[in-house]
């Protein structure tokens, strides 16, 4: 059905899992990761794969028009699946504007290249639970108002709606995802997850904002992962799917589990200074999607296992990652945290 897939954003942690999975399990389908490795993209996320016959990778940026024309052209592209984009909700406070142009603008450069190209058979947008803003009760379903609230969920409702737009207006193929929190190997340690799990290894306090008491959907990124692939093949042009992992969980409680996993003292854990406009709660409605066959695998517990012994295991992968540029951010973002 399909041939060649763009998948931009492919160095980042979703994308190179999503990369991995269509490369082991979908043998028609060449993919060409399409990145421009910012802070967030590492192609050691895909050293086991780099070799393979139906693997390519393109240096670009999902904002350069011509770039993405040209590769587009050069590899006969018919599927665009868009992870691209600035992702940590902290970094956007600090300044926005490469959030809007890779979140926003981004979006609209390679749907209007895909356009003015032609021959486009999908495109999916990844979009976030976060567009919808703070739910304190309920939850989220697709038709829902959008009321993000920071800079980032701000410009992924951007990117989400100029996608929207793009099916309404010119009839092309979008699907628009609503994922919730992902987690699992290759996240980035800026997050909260592998962040706590990192600076327990290490033996550095965990900075719970607040009161900890904020909660958020855990998903298992492969089972975010296997649910893009079932829309990509079985998903209705101009829709929009809720992905969660029906996990609710405050980060006071993950950070407790995360510590009791690894055996560690819970005066590790060192409340701060609450992030500013911080969401209190995020919660999908994912039964659209479930009514169609797609289901969450991994337990919470499980999953959280699976990961704390991935980054013990892995250590050599995100100390690299944990360097000088690294620790100036987290003294940035971390210092006046302090209560
Ligand atoms: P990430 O930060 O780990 O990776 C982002 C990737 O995009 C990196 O490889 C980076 O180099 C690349 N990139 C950034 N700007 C680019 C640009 N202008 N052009 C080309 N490439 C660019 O992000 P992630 O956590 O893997 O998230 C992937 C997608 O999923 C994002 O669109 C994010 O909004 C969405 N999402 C993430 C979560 C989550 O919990 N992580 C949940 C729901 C949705
Ligand atoms: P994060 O991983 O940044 O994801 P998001 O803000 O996109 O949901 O944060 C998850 C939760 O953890 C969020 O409520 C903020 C909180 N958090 C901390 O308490 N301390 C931290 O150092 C970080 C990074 C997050």
């Amino acid at each position: 059905m399909f041939k060649n897939i763009m998948v931009t954003g492919g160095a980042g942690f979703i994308g190179s899992n999503f990369v991995r999975l269509i490369i082991n399990e979908r043998k028609d389908y060449n993919v060409i990761n399409y990145d421009k490795l910012t802070y967030a993209g590492n192609l050691e996320n895909l050293d086991d794969i780099k070799n393979n016959d139906r693997y390519t990778f393109v240096k670009g940026d999902i904002a350069d028009f011509e770039r993405v024309s040209e590769t587009l052209k050069k590899y006969d592209i018919d599927v665009i699946i868009n992870f691209a984009a600035e992702t940590h909700v902290d970094r956007s406070i600090m300044g926005a504007v490469d959030f809007i142009k890779t979140d926003v603008e981004g979006v609209y450069v390679l749907l209007e290249a895909a356009r003015l190209r032609g021959g486009l058979k999908r495109f999916i947008q990844i979009s976030t639970d976060e567009v919808y803003g703070s739910v304190e009760i309920g939850y989220s379903k697709e038709t829902d108002t959008l009321m993000p609230r920071n800079p980032y969920s701000a410009s992924k409702a951007g990117g989400d709606r100029i996608a929207y737009s793009f099916f309404a207006t010119y009839n092309m193929d979008v699907i628009i995802t609503r994922a919730s929190n992902n987690y699992g190997p290759y996240q980035y340690p800026e997050k909260l997850i592998p962040l706590f799990i990192t600076n327990a290894i290490e033996g550095m306090s965990l900075p719970l904002y607040g009161d900890g008491l904020n909660i958020r959907d855990w998903l298992f990124v492969e089972d975010h992962c296997r649910a893009i692939l079932f829309l990509l093949e079985n998903g209705e042009n101009g829709e929009v799917y809720n992905i969660g992992g029906g996990n609710l969980h405050t980060n006071i409680e993950i950070t407790k589990k995360i510590l009791e996993y690894m055996n560690k003292p819970e005066t590790l854990i060192k409340p701060v200074k609450d992030r500013i406009g911080h969401d209190r709660r995020y919660a999908l409605d994912s039964s659209k999607l479930e009514k169609l066959g797609w289901q969450p695998q991994m337990s919470f517990e499980q999953g959280l296992k699976f990961t704390i012994d991935w980054y013990c295991k892995n250590e050599r992968w995100w100390r690299k990652l944990k360097n000088q540029d690294f620790k100036e951010y987290y003294k940035k973002q971390y210092i006046d945290r302090e209560k």
